[in-house]
């Protein structure tokens, strides 16, 4: 199931602390968004599932950390000063300012209707900041609009540090800021955002297999978050529609509740890249078509150690938005259930491996020593697993103890009651988020159980 709306997701995200608009005491601002404390695990659990797929399961990548603050000459080679633009309209009645290719009636303000548009300009979606005491001209630095081109600025620095051969990819997740003409639909569109992006670099030729390789591999990985399939599709871009750098594009679409939009882009970048950071492109034999580079110091080519033949490396890019796919992930999980007695249950059926608190022990009887003592105890012989939060739940009875954790897609509660002190060996009520389902178990046997439960493979 999924949520009816988006609506029940801002609702939901905001009572229970994962989304806030951020600056809210001061009427907000636009584009940008907040990740409260459960919103900050999820997020946290989804970038270290993908750092584990990408770094920790492969013996072909290595990490990147690279600055937000760039050097303006990067954006100047990378061709998005000239080419990273959106077409601008402003309706000419009530002023409101509007991307051409989206409106939601061709040639209509989106706003109030009217058909009195400006002719279309390009707007640069950069975001320029000063660089030290003077502001002038020439002091600005760029937030980088994409973390890729972090990756390609370091591709010599890595080669040589790691001695890395093709094929090999460089893996970074970090900030991106976008002027977006008109940030909506929640997380979904925002002016300040993160990614998770892949630039992996193989020998020209061997492209378009490495294309399709990590096109079937991301789905596969979306599929593990708990993404279903029929939510998911493909779309291959039109080439009028490829980004400046790309020979090719297709992107994972996944059914939002605002409608089918793009999850990850997985992009054929060609030589484009290191073609345009390069010094010395042409007597490289770049195949893209660039620019000649005279502020670069560095060859970002490649020579083979068994062949001995250079060559500047081709570029396959998954580049997946953090947001937006915590986005889809809590639209899928969003569960509407009605009891038996008439009641609703909302919960999130999130993976254990994404769920924000993995484990509620909730005590029965919150006034009695012993009951607190053995539920201390359980929370302390927990969080030595290192599995993520666990909670000891003190608010409220047991049965609002269960709907507040369903909500939040806690997949296990602990229950430590009377039984639990008047069995020998000590026994724990484990219930189940999904089934509502309860089994007992002795305590030592809990360690073991939560252990397993929460193993990710
Ligand atoms: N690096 C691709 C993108 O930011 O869309």
């Amino acid at each position: 199931m999924t949520a009816k709306s988006m609506e029940d997701l801002v609702s939901l995200c905001k009572r229970r602390g994962f989304v806030f608009q951020s600056g809210e005491i001061y009427g907000g601002l636009k584009g940008t968004y907040d990740y409260g404390p459960l919103g900050v695990e999820l997020k946290n659990n989804l970038k270290n599932a993908w750092w584990r797929a990408m770094i920790y399961d492969r013996d072909d990548t290595e990490g990147l950390d690279s600055a937000v603050l760039s050097n303006r000459l990067i954006f100047k080679h990378s061709g998005h000063e000239t080419t990273f633009t959106d077409p601008l309209v402003d309706c000419k009645k009530c002023k409101q300012r509007m991307r051409a290719d989206k409106l939601l009636v061709p040639g209509k303000c989106d706003f109030c209707g009217s058909t009195e548009l400006t002719e279309p300009r390009d707007f640069n979606l950069m975001m320029k900041v000063n660089i030290g005491p003077v502001v002038d001209e020439n002091s600005y630095a760029y937030l980088r609009p994409e973390t890729a081109q972090g990756i390609f600025v370091n591709f010599k620095n890595i080669m040589d540090a790691t001695s890395k051969k093709v094929p090999f990819g460089i893996a970074q997740i970090g900030k991106a800021f976008r002027n977006e003409i008109t940030p909506r639909n929640f997380i979904f569109r925002v002016r300040e955002f993160e990614q998770m992006e892949m630039e992996f670099f193989v020998k020209p030729g061997e492209d378009e297999k490495w294309h399709k390789y990590w096109i079937e591999e991301r789905k596969k990985w979306w599929l593990k978050q708990g993404l279903s399939e029929e939510n998911l599709d493909f779309e291959v871009h039109e080439k009028a529609d490829l980004a400046h750098y790309a020979k090719a594009c297709t992107d994972i679409v996944y059914k939002f509740p605002h409608g089918v939009e793009e999850l990850e882009g997985i992009a054929n970048r060609c030589d484009f890249d290191l073609g345009s950071h390069t010094k010395d492109a042409v007597e490289l034999g770049v195949k893209a078509k660039v620019l000649e580079n005279k502020d670069s110091s560095s060859k970002l080519s490649y020579t083979d150690p068994y062949t001995k033949e250079t060559y500047v490396p081709f570029v396959i890019e998954p580049s997946a938005g953090v947001d937006r796919g915590a986005l889809a992930i809590l639209n899928e999980a969003y569960t509407e259930e009605e009891l038996e007695n008439g009641d609703k249950r909302i919960f999130l059926r999130l993976k254990p491996h994404l769920a924000p608190v993995k484990v509620a022990i909730v005590p029965l009887a919150k006034n009695n020593p012993q009951i607190m003592e053995k539920a201390e105890e359980l929370r302390d012989r927990l969080k030595i697993l290192g599995i993520g939060k666990i909670v000891l739940e003190t608010s409220g009875n047991v049965g609002k103890c269960y709907r507040k954790h369903d909500e939040i897609g806690t997949p296990v509660c602990l229950t430590v009651d009377f039984e639990t002190l008047e069995k020998n060996p000590e026994t724990i009520t484990i219930r189940d988020r999904d089934t509502m389902s309860q089994i007992r178990l002795p305590m030592s046997e809990v360690i073991n159980y939560i252990s397993n439960f929460f193993k990710y493979v």
